[in-house]
This record gives structure tokens, C-alpha cells and sequence, in this order.
């Protein structure tokens, strides 16, 4: 059996929105006076905004200087920051191959649904003008547990009216791919930092997407 949906993660998947992630964040660090480098940032892909600020606050040392609130504050802040850097995103900025990729998904009746731990995962897809693709999107506030927990892409299959078996997701992130596996799917990893990591395909750019021949993608049931 080939898959009939493929569920796309959003943030360095669709759009490179996961470079302006790591501004913000570094943006935030060098104001506390600590370092939000590349390979932090790694660490932080696929992961919600509240967690990647513990995980930033941990990994530099200063968790404990800062209370709950302030911590809320500190979210919010780098949120500014990161929404602002969204002002001129537009169609212009899909990544390659990803139009071609969603307009041959359609074309061959593969429904399309989002699964992304991103609470501006809407704004972007409409800045993109990516809503007459999306059958289903997953609201991050409705989880109980984020990536790699299994829970956004079983959700996504569900509101695609779909047995998980019969989907596969698309990932940039180990988080995700953890996530895309557990839910029982069909797990396509993106880009050289996962060529490690377990997934039934690896593709080397989303460029790659666009060549893919979907009747060969085989789903898990
Ligand atoms: C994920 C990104 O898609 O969304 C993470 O990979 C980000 O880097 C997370 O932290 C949450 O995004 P937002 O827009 O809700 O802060
Ligand atoms: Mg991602």
C-alpha cells in the first residue's frame, strides 16, 4: 500500500523560519549576556518555546536566576522578536521544491496535514499562502506533551480522518522524526544533520521533495 496523507512539520521543512528561531533566540541570550550558539540551537528544533527556554537557561547556567513569571516574560520577549522577523515573509520565501512537492501531493489526491510545535504555525502558512493546501493543522495549544511525543502526529492523522499507518510525515528534526515513528508512520527525514537518525527515507534537501514518487513511498499497513 503507498501512504495517503503526508504531514509536514513547518519550520525549516516549508520555510526557513528555523534560521529567524535562532535569531531570536540568540537575540535573547546576548541580552542575559550568554551564548545561543548553532549547536545549542540544534537542540532546540522541533521543541515548543517554553521548553527551548528552559533548555537554553539550563544548558547556559542561569535557569535559577529567573522566576516562573519572569521566565513567561522572557518567552514572550524573544516571541517579539521572532514575530517581527516574520513582517515580509511571503510566498517568495517557500523552500525549494516545496510548492511543486504540495501541488503534486494534490494533484494525486494525498491529503496534506501540519503538524508543527509552532503556536504561529497558522500566521505563517496564511503569510505563505500555503491554506488551500492544508487539510488539517494541529493546534500545538491542544497538546498535552510535545515532539518527540507521538501525540501532534497522531492528532493530525486523526483530523485527516486516517489510520496513522497510512500517513507519513516530513521532518528537519531529530525531535520529529522520534515523533513521526512513534505515531506509526511512514518517517521521511530532511537535511545531512539527520543522516543518523532512523527513518525510513532520507533525502538530502527539501529540493528532493519535488522528485519524490509518491506511489513508491509504501505506508506501514
Ligand atoms: C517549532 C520550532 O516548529 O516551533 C521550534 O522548530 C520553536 O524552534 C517551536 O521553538 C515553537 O514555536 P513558536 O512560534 O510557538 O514560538
Ligand atoms: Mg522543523
Amino acid at each position: 500500500m503507498t501512504i495517503q496523507a503526508v504531514i509536514f512539520d513547518l519550520d525549516g521543512v516549508i520555510t526557513d523560519t528555523a534560521h529567524l528561531h535562532f535569531l531570536a533566540w540568540k537575540e535573547l541570550g546576548d541580552s542575559l549576556g550568554v551564548e545561543v550558539n548553532l549547536e545549542l540551537n540544534e537542540l532546540l528544533k522541533g521543541i515548543s518555546r517554553q521548553e527551548s527556554l528552559e533548555i537554553i537557561l539550563k544548558e547556559t547556567g542561569i535557569f535559577d536566576n529567573f522566576t516562573d513569571v519572569e521566565r513567561q516574560e522572557l518567552a514572550e520577549r524573544k516571541n517579539r522578536a521572532y514575530v517581527a522577523s516574520l513582517e515580509s515573509l511571503g510566498p517568495q520565501d517557500l523552500l525549494p521544491g516545496i510548492g511543486d512537492c504540495l501541488k503534486d501531493l494534490k494533484k494525486r489526491g494525498i491529503k496534506i496535514g501540519l503538524a508543527s510545535s509552532s503556536q504561529n504555525a497558522g500566521l505563517i502558512i496564511k503569510k505563505l499562502g500555503l491554506e488551500p493546501y492544508f487539510e488539517a493543522m494541529v493546534d500545538p495549544r491542544s497538546l498535552s506533551k510535545g515532539k518527540p511525543d507521538p501525540e501532534i502526529y497522531l492528532k493530525a492523522a486523526a483530523a485527516l480522518g486516517l489510520n496513522p499507518a497510512k500517513c507519513a510525515g516530513v521532518e528537519d528534526a531529530r525531535a520529529g522524526i522520534e515523533a513521526i515513528r512513534a505515531a506509526g508512520m511512514t518517517a521521511i527525514a530532511l537535511g545531512q544533520s539527520l543522516e543518523q537518525v532512523p527513518a525510513d527515507y532520507h533525502l538530502s534537501s527539501t529540493r528532493d521533495l519535488a522528485k519524490v514518487n509518491w506511489d513508491d513511498i509504501v505506508s506501514k499497513e
